[in-house]
């Protein structure tokens, strides 16, 4: 059996991120830690998950990754960069100043703090996994908060593998799944709105559990 590892997951409530950390804790031996800013249901109890509380929009240090780095020293740790939001949509020109600083505090800022934090603190036995999106190299009309904030952290990922060679790291992207993101997507009036209407309605969307086993079965 290999090692155990510690998987610690941003946004695991819901979504793939939810998918991800289910995935590992019925199909694997190996720790989560879930970082979300929503409480672990009840009935989820087993020695092998911890929750921690993490809003991105409000974070204001990093203490909690010096806990996860001392409470799992002997295991390697995998962290996910999954919490990601797609709204505001709208064109250039259309955004409020005060959603533009909270976009980008969520999908950029906050990210990069936790990662560097990492980094930082964790000097063997690192991985990174950035999911991403097709949108960070494609330019989307309505999507341009989305398209710059993964285009972002794809770089700074990029950049981070250069200067770090020890640190295994990844830009994913999952494949366009059945999450609310794609509900938020088909509620709103973007051009390309028939587009997403077509993906669901002929049932092209993958299932969570099945991006999360295909994004995870190298690392476990
Ligand atoms: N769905 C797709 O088709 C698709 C395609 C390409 C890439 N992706 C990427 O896949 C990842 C997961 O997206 P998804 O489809 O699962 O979307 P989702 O269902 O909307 O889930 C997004 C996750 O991010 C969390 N989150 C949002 N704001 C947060 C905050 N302020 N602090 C902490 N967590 C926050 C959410 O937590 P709450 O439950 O608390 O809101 C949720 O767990 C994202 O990086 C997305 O860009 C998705």
């Amino acid at each position: 059996m290999n090692s155990k590892k510690c998987f610690v997951i941003t946004g695991a409530s819901s979504g793939l991120g939810k998918a991800l950390k289910d995935f590992l804790i019925s199909e694997t031996h190996h720790f989560v830690v879930s970082l979300s800013r929503k409480a672990e249901p009840e009935d989820f109890s087993t020695e092998r998950i911890l929750f921690s509380y993490c809003d991105l929009a409000t974070l204001d240090n990093t203490e909690f990754i010096k806990d996860i780095c001392e409470t799992y020293q002997e295991e390697d740790i995998i962290y996910i960069n999954n919490a990601a939001t797609i709204l505001p949509l709208c064109e250039v020109g259309g955004f409020r100043e005060v959603e533009l600083a909270a976009y980008f505090k969520i999908n950029i800022e906050a990210p990069v703090r936790l990662i560097n934090e990492l980094v930082a603190l964790k000097k063997k036995g690192l991985t990174i996994l950035n999911i991403s999106s097709g949108a960070a190299k494609r330019a989307i009309s309505n999507w341009s908060l989305y398209c710059s904030a993964k285009a972002a952290v794809n770089m700074f990922c990029d950049v981070l593998a250069i200067e770090h060679p020890e640190v295994i790291v990844r830009n994913i992207d999952p494949g366009v799944i059945n999450t609310r993101m794609q509900s938020q997507i088909r509620e709103s009036n973007i051009p390309d709105l028939q587009i997403f209407v077509n993906l669901s309605v002929n049932e092209h969307l993958k299932d969570p559990i099945e991006a999360a086993r295909e994004i995870l079965i190298d690392f476990v």
